[in-house]
């Protein structure tokens, strides 16, 4: 069957034309394409994505990238579009343009759960704009995803493709938004996840700087919940307490809210550090218990945090001590963020569980849970 996926949840654009034909052992993918195009630069001077911008680019991107990814293919046997969760405005962009397809092209439309594509992201081998088999074998169930964004830090258990049970998430902030949070606090554009991580790379290379001590929130609670506000707060706080007063500022007046403490490179260096270090030491440890309590076979660690290098060692490295029968799968760099290739595998396996199933009524869900 040839899938059209459409991804409109945040801030990218993405569409991805895939084939995929079960066999004997699992399942045949062939990639056609997949395009995204990223608002992240539209949205820097908002320090986040603001919604209404994000909706007007994905209408004016949508026909643009349909046109180019349906160059020389025939019309789809399914559209499948994400339902959430996300940004609402922005999910109903893609939905309402699926919709419309559907219509026009007389195809069945098929809702998909975003975070159900990060974590079927780990499907696709290294090279993606190409021929894949996924054998029913490669994935071993009980498996724990791990699900690091923005917008979201979930511990999910999941039993088979489709079966899923949260155990645990994050009761305020997603890591990936205190990472942005940090970002800001140190004057690093949004999103400043990765910046902070390369800050974090270079100060552990300089291994003598001394560096603050942050908390580690929730790592010794019972359940598999976590807590990133505090973390950041500990964060905001030192950094005004060791920012000197800025050129501009006649005497040391304490910091007005969202003002950048004026601090060294090298302090900011410090603090990266310090912080990814509790924040990879949480991740690490309540996956470790959950790996325990489940008699776990695979962890994958999905969503934009996943390219995180030093999150993805430290795990490796917990695997390999703890665990060294379980696979740990992490998705291809180019699909840790939002892509449209994941949502049609994940489409394509809910076709499979029930392929005459008609969705009258796809509306945004921005909450929508597992
Ligand atoms: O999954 P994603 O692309 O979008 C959401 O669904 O939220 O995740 C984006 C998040 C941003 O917060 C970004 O700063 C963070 O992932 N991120 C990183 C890294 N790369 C992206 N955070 C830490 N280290 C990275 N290397
Ligand atoms: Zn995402």
């Amino acid at each position: 069957m040839n899938i059209l996926a459409i991804e409109t949840s945040c801030d990218e654009t993405s569409l991805s034309y895939i084939s995929a034909n079960e066999t004997r052992s699992g399942t045949n993918f062939q990639v056609f394409s997949t395009i995204t195009h990223s608002q992240i630069a539209l949205h820097q001077e908002f320090g986040g994505v603001f919604p209404a911008l994000a909706k007007r680019e994905h209408q004016k991107n949508l026909p643009i990238i349909l046109e180019k990814i349906m160059e020389g293919r025939e019309i789809p046997d399914y559209i499948c579009v994400t339902s959430g969760p996300g940004l609402e405005p922005a999910l109903w962009c893609g939905i309402v343009f699926a919709k419309e397809l559907g219509e026009k092209w007389n195809v069945p439309v098929v809702p998909v759960n975003h975070m159900e594509g990060h974590i079927l992201s780990v499907l696709v081998p290294e090279q993606i704009s190409s021929t894949f088999e996924f054998k029913n074998s490669d994935l071993q169930f009980p498996a724990l995803a791990l699900l690091i964004s923005g917008g979201h830090t979930e511990l999910v258990l999941v039993k088979n493709i489709g079966d899923y049970e949260i155990i645990g998430r994050t009761r305020d902030d997603a890591v990936g938004e205190a990472f942005d949070k940090v970002a800001r606090i140190l004057g690093i554009p949004y999103p400043g996840g990765p910046e902070v991580s390369k800050l974090a790379a270079q100060a552990r290379k300089e291994n003598s700087l001394k560096h603050p001590e942050f908390p580690r929130p929730m790592i010794h609670t019972k359940d598999f919940d976590f807590s990133f506000s505090g973390l950041k707060t500990a964060v905001l706080y030192y950094s005004q307490s060791i920012s000197t007063p800025s050129p501009r500022r006649a005497s040391a007046v304490p910091l007005i809210k969202g003002e950048t403490p004026n601090i060294s490179e090298s302090d900011k260096m410090a603090i990266a550090l310090e912080f990814e270090n509790a924040v990879a030491e949480v991740l690490v440890h309540k996956t470790k218990k959950a790996l325990e309590e489940f008699s776990v076979q695979t962890l994958i660690i999905g969503g934009g945090v996943s390219a995180n290098t030093f999150i993805k060692s430290e795990m490796q490295k917990m695997i390999a001590q703890e665990f060294p029968n379980v696979t740990l799968l992490v998705p291809e760099k180019e699909l840790t963020g939002d892509n449209a290739l994941m949502i049609a595998l994940a489409g394509y396996f809910k076709i499979k569980k029930d392929p005459t199933r008609v969705y009258t009524d796809i509306k945004a869900e921005g909450n929508l849970s597992l």
